[in-house]
């Protein structure tokens, strides 16, 4: 299975961002660490981060034909961006949202996912082991 792996705005600064929320692990030790959990050679797992709304669309359009799954932690976009809802609604590619921080237990404006709905479900508040989670919930859907 080819699952895509995207992470948005300020994802790139785990470890240094607000560690008491996110944690002292980076994205990078993340993916280490996800890459250990799983039986790597039978799926192809492909990371992306960027802070750029635009940039994260592009990504998920070019999932097209590319991508079985999505993972994706859209950042604060995932409380505003209906650009990226579209996105995914138009590529029809099951997809997860995922959150390291419980979303539902911060500020009201958190509690808000505009993605949440085309997506096959959310995993918020357990870390990095929501990413595993998702991947674990794309590879029996
Ligand atoms: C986040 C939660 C968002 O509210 C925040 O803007 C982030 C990270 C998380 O993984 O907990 O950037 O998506």
């Amino acid at each position: 299975m080819k699952i895509l792996i995207i992470n948005g705005p300020n994802l790139n600064l785990l470890g240094i961002r607000e560690p008491e929320i996110y944690g002292n692990e980076s994205l990078s030790d993340i993916e280490n660490w996800l890459n250990e959990q799983l039986e790597v050679a039978d799926h192809s797992i492909t990371w992306f981060q960027s802070n750029h709304e635009g940039e994260l669309i592009d990504r998920i359009q070019e999932a097209r034909g590319n991508a079985d799954g999505i993972i994706i932690n859209p950042g604060a976009f995932t409380h505003y961006s209906y650009a990226i809802r579209d996105a995914i609604a138009a590529v029809n590619i099951p997809t997860v949202e995922v959150h390291l921080s419980n979303i539902h237990d911060r500020e009201d404006f958190r509690k808000v996912s505009v993605i949440k709905d085309v997506c096959l479900n959310q995993f918020s508040g357990l870390g990095k082991t929501g990413y595993l989670k998702g991947i674990q919930q794309l590879i029996i859907f």
